[in-house]
């Protein structure tokens, strides 16, 4: 059903983003990436040109929201849009300071890009945001509330932007991507096991199974308003 539409992937040159970006080649979709370090998202690039995918990239920070105004009036025609930017949540009620400045990066920035994109997608296409899991407050309170905002950010949308545009978000739970590249080896481990054992299935999720949830996002026609939650049932006991 992506044959020959234009779906942009915000944040397509890393993980999870870069799952979504070869499902939707593969479906024959027209690929737009989005990073910000240049050379990354060039070599993913290049990567996908050579494999004759058809692909295009721009390298800004799509917190600069007029940046990537820019991007979708040159564009023209832009279909569905996966968007991955986040960040760590963190804080509790009592580290107001970092608990506010999670919230900025993740929901706030989300809900930014939101109203920044939306205008620009052809009618009967899709959004798709990116949440996580649902801590409990008040220990996780950043976590909790900064996750709980994207998914009510998400209802919202999708009513205001109904019937022309769908709204949805993805929330994985913790996976091996390289956003947790910076830590060493044994310890990014030793979080692998710790989550693999607490979550009823017994494991930390594939790429690929997270990347299907976007996809079927942008596929799914009468899904609207909806967090996909991807975890393999963690949070149902956590
Ligand atoms: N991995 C997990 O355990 C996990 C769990 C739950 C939720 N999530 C959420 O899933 C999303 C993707 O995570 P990931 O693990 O795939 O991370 P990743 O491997 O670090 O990839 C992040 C991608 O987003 C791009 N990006 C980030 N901020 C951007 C910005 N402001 N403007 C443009 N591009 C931006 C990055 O490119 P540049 O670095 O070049 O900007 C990269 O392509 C994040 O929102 C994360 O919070 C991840």
């Amino acid at each position: 059903m992506l044959d020959k539409k234009t779906v942009l992937v915000i944040g397509g040159s890393s993980g999870i983003g870069l799952g979504v970006a070869s499902l939707v080649a593969r479906e024959g979709g027209r690929l737009v990436l989005i990073g910000r370090d240049e050379e990354k998202l060039a070599a993913v690039t290049q990567n996908f040109a050579t494999h004759r995918r058809d692909v295009r990239s721009f390298s800004l920070d799509a917190t600069n929201v007029d940046a990537l105004q820019a991007v979708l009036i040159q564009l023209g025609e832009v279909d569905h849009i996966a968007c991955m930017v986040g960040g760590g949540l963190e804080g509790q009620f009592d580290t107001l300071h970092r608990e506010v400045a999670s919230l900025e990066r993740r929901s706030v920035a989300a809900l930014r890009i939101a109203n920044a994109v939306l205008p620009h997608l052809n009618p009967g296409g899709s959004l798709t945001l990116t949440s996580g899991p649902r801590a409990k407050a008040p220990a996780s309170s950043g976590i909790a509330i900064g996750n709980r905002a994207i998914e009510l950010e998400v209802q919202a949308l999708a009513v205001t932007s109904a019937p022309r545009i769908r709204v949805n978000a993805v929330a994985p739970s913790w996976m091996d991507t390289p956003r947790w590249d910076d830590i060493p080896e044994d310890q990014r481990e030793a979080q692998r096991a710790i989550i693999a054992h607490r979550t009823p299935l017994g494991r930390t999720a594939a790429l690929a199974e997270v990347a299907a949830a976007y996809l079927f996002a942008m596929e799914n026609r009468f899904l609207t308003g909806q967090t996909l939650v991807i975890d393999g049932g963690l949070g149902l006991v956590t």
